[in-house]
């Protein structure tokens, strides 16, 4: 029988790899025939480590296993599928997992990461072995009609962009992956690289056959060591499989790639910055035009993309463009990887056609508060998101819907926070945030950030609250259109729907009673 024990480094920071080493350990004890296979997560976090074992019926999982659960699971028959307290039944009837649609994510936590044997018996290579057989022009035109736009949080039409870079004349072009995923809540990169890193690979090398690159990098993050040792060994393996290198599957097309590590600057994530990071300069974002289409990477034409996108890519060649844009609800096609984390219940990786609301992720998906206590906001999007109160939980899941309700789905991050949150607090975190992450190059960020700190303070201590108000709101408007990147522009939001939605929490504080 196959054992699968997460080597995901969410679950390896509750124990995984204890729990690996108590079963190799009773395994050979009992001298049962169990292979470990240490795969990918689920995405089911509130359960890690979530073991699973293969039997006739299926995959059974069990979790959240500890290392002293180890003897009385094998007891149980475990290796058998046997019932036990902490059994799950058939992994795919977990209601979590039955409900989404898994489409970049439908070999996360199923195969062995770096087995390509696993991965093309799960459909892998399928989408590369057709982008080799099609024009590049082609295949951006596939991209395109699929719908699939950037994951990032920007939502730009991904074939547009591949145009762009192919119709660019020059000696050199390069693929970009953004994978500096500095977002709070967000975690789908990591999964990608850790679970199914063949299919960034595999995306990376669409892109690069598609726009006419020949070399492409990762950017990713210290912060991320473990994900960036099996992306590594997946490259290498990549080339020595011939996926990789002069002639990508045989094709006469030539592509390859390496990985680079940031040093953990969250403006790094904003493309230029990060064009500047890799050509090893310090992260100061570049102002656009020129794009980096037309000059990127070391002035050439580039395509950077999030990874989330380039992981798409490969479903979309395989199953083509219609499959994939039939999913999803007006103008935003396709699947969203949506990370649901914060105070929450059911916190984990939940991939779905666009089009689920708001409240259905939070209150369904998510269970609710792990407190127990009334959800009082989510900020979807990462630290510069919209916070949103629960009577806009009617939102659907959308790129265009939330624009229109002051918000940004951004990388896909919702952070869930109970009732005892404090939100001129959090307000005064995003200006915060914004002063230290701020990479200087403008003023409306360098300085209006702190200057928003102190303002924000005044109100907490009650100095002419209304006058402060309207500065924070004039500040805001500043801001967002005088920055010259997202870090400045898009700081406002957190900060006026704070004040707007939770205006009780800017309220002058009670005189303390005498
Ligand atoms: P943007 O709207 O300026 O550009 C989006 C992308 O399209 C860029 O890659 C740009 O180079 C490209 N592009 C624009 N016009 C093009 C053309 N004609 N041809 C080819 N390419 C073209 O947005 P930006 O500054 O890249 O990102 C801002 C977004 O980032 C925000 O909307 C926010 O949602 C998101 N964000 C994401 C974060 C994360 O951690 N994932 C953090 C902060 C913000
Ligand atoms: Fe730099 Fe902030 Fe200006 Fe962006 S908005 S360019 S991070 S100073």
């Amino acid at each position: 029988a196959k054992l699968y024990i997460p080597g995901d480094s969410g679950a390896i920071a509750v124990g995984a790899d204890k729990v690996a080493a108590a079963f190799a350990d009773a395994i050979a004890a009992r001298g049962l025939d169990v292979e470990i296979v240490r795969n990918g997560s689920r995405g089911l976090y509130w359960l890690e480590p979530l073991v699973e074992v293969e039997t006739e019926r299926g995959r059974v999982a069990y979790g959240p296993v500890k290392a002293s659960d180890v003897e009385s699971l094998l007891d149980a028959g475990l290796h058998d599928g046997g019932a036990h307290r902490l059994c799950h039944g058939l992994t795919e009837e977990i209601a979590y997992l039955k409900r989404q649609t898994r489409l970049t994510f439908a070999r996360c936590g199923v195969i062995d990461p770096l087995s390509i044997d696993d991965y093309r018996r799960h459909g892998g290579l399928a989408g590369l072995e057709k982008a080799v057989a099609t024009a590049p022009a082609d295949i951006v035109a596939q991209v395109t009609q699929s719908g699939l736009r950037g994951r990032g949080g920007a939502g730009f039409p991904t074939g547009i962009k591949w145009k762009t870079v192919l119709e660019a004349e020059a000696d050199q072009k390069y693929i970009v992956c953004n994978a500096d995923e500095g977002d709070s809540g967000t975690f789908s990169d990591r999964m990608i690289m850790e679970g199914d890193p063949f299919v960034l690979v595999e995306g990376m090398a669409i892109a690069g056959i598609a726009v006419g690159a020949t070399k492409g990098y990762i950017y990713s993050r210290s912060e991320y060591p473990h994900a960036n040792l099996v992306m590594r060994r997946a490259i290498e393996i990549a080339r020595e499989q011939g996926i990789l290198g002069a002639s990508v599957l045989g094709s006469g097309h030539a592509f390859d790639m390496e990985i680079r590590v940031g040093a953990g600057a969250y403006v790094c994530g904003e493309e230029t910055a990060l064009l500047e990071s890799l050509e090893g300069r310090r992260g100061i974002v570049r102002a656009k035009p020129p794009l980096p289409a037309h000059k990127g990477f070391l002035g050439r034409p580039t395509a950077v993309n999030n990874l989330i996108t380039l992981a798409s890519v490969p479903i979309v060649l395989d199953k083509g463009a219609d499959y994939y844009r039939d999913f999803g609800m007006g103008r935003s096609r396709g699947t969203i990887p949506v990370q649901i984390a914060g105070n929450v219940k059911y916190g984990g990786l939940f991939e779905a056609g666009f089009g689920m609301t708001l409240g259905e992720l939070v209150d369904e998906i998510g269970g609710g508060t792990l407190t127990g206590r009334p959800v009082k906001a989510v900020q979807v999007g990462g630290p510069l998101g919209a916070y949103f109160p629960r009577s806009m939980f009617d939102t659907p899941f959308d790129y265009e819907a939330f624009t229109a309700k002051g918000g940004l789905i951004g990388h896909a991050g919702i952070v869930v926070f109970d009732d005892t949150a404090d939100m001129l607090k959090q307000a005064r975190f995003a200006f915060e945030f914004c002063a230290l992450e701020s990479c200087g190059k403008c003023t409306p960020c360098r300085i209006g950030s702190t200057r928003g700190v102190e303002v924000i303070d005044r109100i907490a201590a009650g100095v002419e609250p209304e006058r402060q108000k309207d500065l924070v709101a004039d500040l805001c408007n500043t801001m967002k259109f005088g920055s010259l990147c997202a870090l400045g522009g898009f700081t406002p939001y957190p900060v006026m729907s704070a004040l707007t939605h939770f205006p009780e929490d800017f309220a002058p504080a009670p005189a303390a009673e005498a």
